[in-house]
């Protein structure tokens, strides 16, 4: 896809990865929609990329309100060609410990606002004469199971399986699905996490903004449905002082 002039959706853009996808979208010459709970950080983003920008205060867990904002947004004259499905979180902790209401948190972020809104998107993408590409963003936890973290692969998981049966189900329509498995980046994810076991050469948010815009711009016969990134050494360089 030429990136110039199309429309996105980013959910999640008010920070981490989101963020870093609204920036280097912008810089292509694409309009971006970011959507997050917090307007403010949004409106701080809209005053560095301009115009182009538009900042959305939107929860995603909320059915209704995603399908109102997607209604008023588009129309058979102004439909969007690219979706980012990123917005998430995580709680950790050992099964026992983990609250019911934060497993609901996580399930309704996670897998329910990724249905939510492709729902809504879908069809307005089926009637774009442009090919279209909905990129979700699952994890390594989307692949690896591991202790701690089991609502969080649950979520993950999910997101891996809706990719696959999409990108199946959407091909023929020229919708592209693909999916993105990161390893542990350097974001606000882990602050709200609560979890210890950050580790300081995690990757760049710039640098999986850069993949995400290599997957947009294949050309249209052309679909990598899955990648997987990793820092290639999550540790810290040796210091030979
Ligand atoms: N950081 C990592 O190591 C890592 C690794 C693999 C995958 N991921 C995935 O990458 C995605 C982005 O995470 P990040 O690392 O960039 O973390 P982050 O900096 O904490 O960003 C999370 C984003 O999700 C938004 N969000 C959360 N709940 C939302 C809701 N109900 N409605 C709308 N927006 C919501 C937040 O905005 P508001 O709070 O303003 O709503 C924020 O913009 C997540 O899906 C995460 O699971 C992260």
């Amino acid at each position: 896809m030429y990136l110039e002039n199309k429309t996105a959706v980013v959910t999640g853009a008010s920070s981490g990865i989101g963020r870093a996808f609204s920036h280097a979208l912008i810089g292509k010459g694409t309009t971006v929609y970011g959507l997050a709970r917090r307007m403010n950080k949004l409106k701080e983003i809209q005053k560095e990329l301009g115009e182009r920008f538009k900042p959305v205060k939107l929860d995603v867990t909320e059915h209704s309100s995603v399908e109102t904002w997607v209604k008023k947004t588009f129309n058979d004259t102004h439909l969007p060609e690219i979706l980012i499905n990123n917005a998430g979180l995580a709680t950790f902790g050992d099964v026992d410990q983990l609250s019911v209401s934060d497993w609901k948190t996580m399930m309704n972020t996670n897998v329910n606002g990724i249905f939510y809104l492709t729902r809504h998107m879908v069809p307005l993408m089926k009637k774009n004469p442009e090919h279209c590409h909905i990129i979700n963003i699952s994890s390594i936890a989307g692949l690896l199971g591991n202790p701690q973290i089991s609502g969080y692969n649950a979520t993950k998981f999910a997101v891996r399986g809706f990719s696959e049966a999409l990108f199946k189900e959407l091909r023929y329509d020229g919708i592209k699905v693909s999916c993105m498995f990161p390893g542990s980046i350097a974001t606000d994810f882990f602050d709200t996490a609560k979890a210890g076991d950050t580790h300081p050469n995690m990757m760049m948010p710039d640098d999986v903004a850069s993949t995400l815009v290599h997957l947009l711009e294949t050309p249209d016969n052309y679909l990598i449905s899955e990648v997987t990134l990793r820092p290639l050494n999550p540790k810290p360089p040796e210091n030979d002082d």
